[in-house]
């Protein structure tokens, strides 16, 4: 089996849950510190030996093209002010080594659309995607986990995690064999079930290898879950031809497509940053103090 090469980063989506932020730009450019979250995306991408970036995108996402691309008039003007450090920020904003392709999703027709949008890109070869609004942290980053284990067993492998039962109409949903404590075989997969009908709690988040057999199971999907096409329904078809496994990563997760999980990412980033994490940390402390 080929390595995997590139990456499919769904970024056409609207961001509702974070209006006004997002009426103008995109919520994969919404900060945490200093970064976008879609840098965290597509360094966790490269730290994977990932080279191939591929961007499905939509309208208002130019900004998106923009941050991996060279920003002249900046770099010009830090370095006719001698500003070395800043001038190696700019320019570290994409990996060194990755090629950036840009696709755009015409309608917004649902994650497992959005995917199939880059299979002339991908061709006949294992692919990843992450959900850039999923931070994940780790170390080493999960997706370098997830290739580690698709370079040993060869099978689409699927990022999971136990959620409380309440929650998992927000997430697709997987039953699973009894397996080992790093992964198990999936042997079922829902989009958005309700807590009473949900198989389990094991929920997937925004990390995926697939095998290019997903392409033929894209293809042929109907609307499902709020009318979209979703890659859950390709992955459950997926599961008849071969085996696909969950995968328990090791690291944590932020859900930064909610107010909350973003928070918590801010927090959890800050404190560890180089710059201001001492500083933060302080900050918290004074914060803890009894209110007068
Ligand atoms: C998507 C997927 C869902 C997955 C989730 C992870 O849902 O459809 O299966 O569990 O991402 O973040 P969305 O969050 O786009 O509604």
């Amino acid at each position: 089996m080929k390595k995997v090469s590139k990456c499919v980063f769904p970024v056409a989506g609207l961001g509702t849950r974070f209006l006004p932020a997002t009426k103008a730009s995109p919520k994969e450019m919404m900060p945490v510190v200093d970064k976008p979250l879609i840098q965290y995306a597509v360094e966790e991408a490269a730290a994977a030996g990932i080279t191939d970036m591929v961007f499905v995108t939509g309208r208002t996402k130019r900004s998106i093209e923009d941050h991996f691309d060279m920003a002249y008039e900046l770099e010009s003007e830090l370095e006719a002010a001698g500003k070395q450090e800043l001038l190696d920020t700019v320019r570290s904003a994409a990996p060194s080594g990755i090629n950036c392709i840009y696709l755009r999703q015409q309608k917004a027709l649902g994650l497992g659309h959005a995917v199939l949008c880059a299979a002339p890109v991908i061709g006949d070869e294992p692919f990843a995607v992450i959900l850039a609004d999923d931070l994940m942290d780790g170390e080493p980053p999960i997706m370098r986990q997830m290739v580690e284990n698709f370079d040993h067993y060869g099978r689409s492998v699927i990022a999971v995690q136990d959620v409380p039962r309440s929650q998992t109409q927000s997430y697709g949903i997987v039953s699973v064999e009894a397996g080992g404590p790093d992964f198990q075989r999936v042997t079922a997969i829902v989009e958005k079930p309700r807590p009473e009908e949900a198989p389990s709690t094991l929920a997937v988040v925004g990390r995926y290898i697939f095998t290019p057999t997903l392409f033929k199971h894209l293809r042929l999907i109907e609307p499902g879950t709020g009318g979209e096409l979703q890659l859950t329904d390709a992955i459950s078809a997926l599961l008849a031809d071969e085996a696909v496994l969950a995968f328990n990563f090791d690291g944590t997760r932020y859900d930064c497509g909610s107010k909350i999980g973003y928070m918590q990412a801010v927090v959890a980033f800050g404190r560890k940053h180089p710059e201001i994490g001492t500083a933060f940390e302080a900050h918290l402390r004074a914060l803890d103090l009894p209110r007068k």
